[in-house]
């Protein structure tokens, strides 16, 4: 596996490359979910000669002024040797003057209506954030295809929402989220949680599975309408805020767009999706289960 940390050389590298490479871009402090992606990239690819590229680079666009930008763990060495285990073929992992060498004015503003809901409405520009350095890392990489996890569910929406709306020549393709035994989604910020932490954070999924049920039982029932829907999410909050947690939500929303299903949707089967981000101590989890 290569390492390269500007954007020159990487564009020479490609330019010799038999075919445009699949792309997994990361923030780093990989973990098996990560390289799950790698692996999928791999798959996808086949034997068409295209390189599997990873980014590392931790963006500072992306993070609200009290999140974790200066304390993200930066674990280059070790992502190296994991990544070049999972066999991708080059890692890129430029430096902010690299990426950044003047600050960012031009931006991608995605449309208020996905954006500003859920995540984006806890931490404010955070898709504008997100949009801009994957676009430009598009540009820089010039990928035929992209893999990105679905336990970031409304990124992965986001980011295939501009590509489209931007005519990009990308596939974007969704990765299933990986879970310990115990069911906890694997994220880099799970590394915050301390013992206690990190028993409790079970919770989160096990929220989830119960407004699956719930959903599941109401739907059965023919009692499934927006109200039911409301009390199952206030529910789910209250029972996870009760163990001490700080819950930003937990909504059920449709698959295909995050909004807000109608009674006559939830009652006809639309494909839904309930999304869930809280805080446990001083960190915060994200996490989704499709119904
Ligand atoms: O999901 C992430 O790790 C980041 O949001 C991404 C897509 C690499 C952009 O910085």
């Amino acid at each position: 596996m290569k390492i390269i940390h500007t954007i020159a050389e990487l564009r020479a590298e490609l330019a010799q490359a038999p075919a445009a490479p699949a792309f997994v871009p990361t923030m780093g402090n990989l973990h098996d979910g990560h390289l799950a992606l790698i692996a999928q990239a791999r798959t996808l690819v086949g034997d068409s000669g295209s390189p599997v590229v990873a980014s590392i680079f931790v963006n500072r666009l992306q993070f609200g002024p009290n999140e974790d930008f200066d304390t993200y763990p930066r674990t280059l060495e070790r992502d190296a040797d994991l990544l070049r285990q999972a066999g991708c073929d080059i890692l890129f992992a430029p430096n902010e003057s690299e990426l950044y060498p003047q600050p960012q004015g031009y931006k991608v503003v995605p449309p208020t209506e996905l954006a500003d809901i859920l995540e984006g409405a806890f931490r404010p520009g955070f898709f504008t954030g997100v949009c801009t350095v994957v676009l430009k890392l598009f540009n820089i990489v010039q990928p035929r295809l992209a893999v990105f996890g679905k336990k970031d569910y409304q990124q992965l929406m986001v980011l295939r929402n501009m590509v489209n709306q931007m005519a990009l020549p990308i596939q974007i393709h969704g990765g299933e989220t990986l879970r310990a035994e115990d069911g906890l989604a694997l994220s880099s910020r799970n590394g915050y949680l301390n013992p206690a932490e990190r028993a409790e954070a079970t919770q989160m999924i096990a929220t989830l599975r119960t407004v699956k049920a719930q959903v599941a039982a109401a739907r059965s029932a023919g009692q499934l309408d927006q109200g039911a829907v409301a009390r199952i999410e206030a529910k789910a909050s209250a029972a996870l805020n009760e163990r001490g947690w700080k819950t930003d939500y937990v909504l059920v929303r449709r698959q295909r767009d995050l909004l807000l299903p109608t009674d006559a949707e939830l009652s006809h089967g639309e494909p839904l999706v309930v999304l869930a981000a809280s805080r446990l101590g001083t960190t915060r989890l994200i996490d989704n289960l499709e119904l």
